[in-house]
């Protein structure tokens, strides 16, 4: 009998119940901060507060219920010492997709001025982009971000990818290391961040990359609030420089009251949805680890505390 400690405060634990039900031999899952969770042999968590784990005492292994492991990395308590599993499941990828391509569309092909036009029973045309020429940038080519970019080439945007390392994506300009990012960001009309935070990605959306890309461009951030500097940003967005942003992810969350990316208008805020895990399609990762770990066999996807993700 597993015993797996939950965690995940808007999650319900029904759900990852019955979708480990067909799949774990036999097993009990009961929330880590009551007692019978400190028991666990198994964490399954998302965003558990600071020391939620310290008191699991022969912890064989911690999953994500999600691709971000930044607030584990923050938590100086969560032992370095047993493997900590994140969630590659495509299901997030196409829903990260989906989200990154319909904010794209709706910037390009200029939604906001319809919708403000049709509110005003205005009919206003405007002279529509070109349905080729745009020059995509997803910032992060990973499990999630190499599907980003090949979908976003499909639709015939000409894309460039930027990862820590070298790698190819067919159809994609890419672009590795920090050397690199200038280059990258060069006349981009449009960037996509699905970056995993470290010390290497906090702030990489800042005044200088903003200034090289093209007049009038989009930000999209899809990665993690700290990603982007908030204050360049809006200053960006105020000059009129940058035409807009999509943000599902925040510094802050959720998005204090009073912060201006709640009324700017050429800000779209997404309160952390874009990619909602399923249990019922996770579900077969998050059993392959526990039965994994079981076995003191190393767990697929697992998260390299040096590098950070
Ligand atoms: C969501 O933000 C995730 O990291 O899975």
């Amino acid at each position: 009998m597993i015993r797996i400690g939950f965690y995940g405060s808007d999650v319900d634990i029904d759900l990852w119940r019955a979708a480990l039900k067909t799949r774990l031999p036999s097993f009990e899952i009961a929330r880590l901060l009551d007692d019978a969770g400190q028991q666990c042999d198994v964490a399954l968590v998302w965003a558990p507060p600071p020391g939620a784990l310290s008191d699991c005492a022969n912890l064989l292994g911690i999953i994500m219920q999600g691709q971000g492991v930044d607030h584990m990395m923050r938590d100086e308590t969560v032992p370095r010492s047993v493997p900590l599993v994140r969630l590659v499941d495509p299901d997030m990828s196409n829903a990260l997709s989906h989200w990154a391509i319909l904010c794209a569309l709706d910037f390009w092909r200029d939604a906001d001025h319809y919708r403000t036009a049709q509110a005003d029973r205005r009919w206003d045309p405007r002279p529509q982009r070109t349905a080729t020429g745009g020059q995509v940038g997803i910032l992060g080519t990973g499990a999630i971000g190499s599907v980003i970019a090949s979908r976003f080439a499909a639709l015939g945007f000409s894309v460039r990818g930027f990862a820590r390392s070298e790698r190819h994506i067919e159809g994609v300009e890419m672009f590795a290391g920090g050397d690199q990012l200038a280059a990258f960001a060069d006349g981009l009309d449009i960037v996509v961040s699905v970056l995993p935070l470290t010390p290497d990605t906090t702030g990489i959306i800042n005044a200088d990359f903003l200034a090289r890309m093209s007049a009038r461009a989009f930000v999209i951030n899809g990665g993690r609030g700290p990603q982007i500097v908030d204050d360049d940003l809006l200053a960006a967005l105020d000059s009129g420089h940058i035409g807009g942003a999509a943000l599902d992810v925040f510094a802050v969350e959720p998005l204090p009251q009073d912060h201006r990316y709640w009324t700017h208008p050429s800000v779209r805020v997404w309160p952390h949805v874009a990619a909602q895990t399923n249990a019922d399609t996770a579900a077969d990762q998050v059993a392959a680890a526990i039965i994994s770990m079981m076995d003191g066999q190393v767990p697929a996807n697992m998260v390299d505390w040096s590098r950070g993700y």
